[in-house]
């Protein structure tokens, strides 16, 4: 996959602004808050159509506009022209001009792996974020994964309404409640097959990604799930836990409790590793991540290392880089080229942003 043209309009602290990039390495430098991260944030909103670092899209409206686009010409299999307009309304996505009407259709096409210097967080937060991240990865890999969550999240708000109802009111039946149930384990299963089939492959990866970079030890991701079992025994847990999802008004059991938990060594991450082994352990998922996108879309993702010096060594990042292969398309950017390897400087494309938001060529 490359990005060949980028073009931002009202993007963040960008007005108008129109670049080409290099097949292999773009390197986007300049000092502290000149917009090196918005100009990749964009590249993340062109695939995802969501920001990485804020949950309202508007925020990556310039300030005093009323709308952003960004638009890119991006080659697959084939070379087609992306678009992305937010507005204060919402947002519209088209390919090669048309209206994508289901975000399903656009935000699979695409595909982009991140790596930013403060990964570690990711151990720090709920379990919810360690779902929005499997979420993510999978709509960009399996097209309908997206259809059967947002098939479960509506099961599982009409469930937990009428769980509600039945305690409150005790108006409503308990056969209603069965259909319910057995509706939520039916898309519930679905995509624990999808996460528990994408984990299995991860792992099969990531031990060797952990070592090739950083240093020894086995790293494996478990799946924690409630649906871990058979249909008959999740069904049985619902059921013995009517009384409680009741009192409660919620569905105390589900994919919507997922969790992945790293283990290093066999032992939880979170508890036992350092700061630099949870960092590592993140960049490991994601170059194992970026082997699996292409075992499964037969093209590899675009790269994009945010500021990674910051949080690497430069050997380490040389190790990275050396381990990728050169069909990667990867933009990094740092404040600071004297950080990047020699070698690497001479492939790339180089973009300098000056004070003003101005991007120039090197
Ligand atoms: N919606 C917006 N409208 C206008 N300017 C914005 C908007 N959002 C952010 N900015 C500006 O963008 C700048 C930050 O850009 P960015 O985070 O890309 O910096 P950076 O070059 O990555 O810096 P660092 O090296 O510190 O990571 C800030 O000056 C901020 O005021
Ligand atoms: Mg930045």
């Amino acid at each position: 996959m490359k990005l060949n043209t980028l073009k931002l309009s009202n993007f963040r602290n960008y007005n108008k602004l129109e670049l080409n990039f290099n097949d292999t390495l773009n390197i986007i430098y300049g000092n502290n808050g000149v917009g090196k991260t918005n100009l990749v944030e964009a590249i993340y909103a062109l695939s995802i159509t969501k920001s990485f670092r804020t949950n309202n899209d508007r925020n990556l409206i310039k300030e005093g506009e009323i709308a952003t686009k960004i638009e890119g010409e991006v080659e697959t299999n084939t070379t087609n022209d992306y678009e992305v307009i937010i507005n204060k309304e919402g947002k519209k996505v088209k390919i090669d001009k048309n209206i994508i009407s289901k975000l399903s259709d656009y935000i699979s096409n695409i595909n982009i792996v991140l790596l930013e210097p403060d990964e570690q967080i990711l151990f720090e937060q709920s379990p919810s974020e360690r779902r929005k991240l499997l979420n993510i990865e999978l709509c960009g890999i399996k097209k309908e994964y997206i259809l059967y969550l947002n098939s479960y999240n509506k099961i599982l708000k009409q469930r937990n309404f009428y769980l509600k109802e039945l305690f409150i009111n005790g108006n409503g039946s308990y056969e209603y409640l069965d259909i319910l149930t057995n509706k939520l384990i039916e898309y519930g299963k679905k995509i624990y097959d999808y996460r528990q089939e994408f984990i299995d492959k991860i792992n099969k990866l990531i031990t060797k990604k952990y070592q090739s970079i950083f240093e020894k030890g086995e790293l494996i991701i478990k799946y924690n799930s409630d649906y871990q079992k058979s249909v008959d025994d999740i069904l049985n847990n619902y059921k013995k836990n009517y009384n409680k999802e009741m009192a409660i008004g919620k569905t105390l059991y589900g994919i919507h409790h997922d969790d992945m938990i790293f283990l290093l060594d066999n032992k939880d991450i979170v508890i036992r590793g350092s700061n630099g082994q949870k960092k590592n352990a993140i960049f490991a998922f994601k170059l194992a991540l970026i082997d699996l996108i292409y075992e499964e879309k037969g093209s590899y993702p675009i790269l994009i290392l945010d500021d990674l010096f910051s949080a690497l060594d430069k050997y380490k990042i040389k190790n990275i880089v050396k381990i990728l292969s050169n069909n990667i398309q990867t933009f990094i950017t740092t404040t600071d080229l004297d950080k990047i390897d020699e070698l690497l400087l001479k492939k790339a494309k180089i973009f300098k942003i000056n004070e003003n938001s101005f991007v120039e060529e090197q």
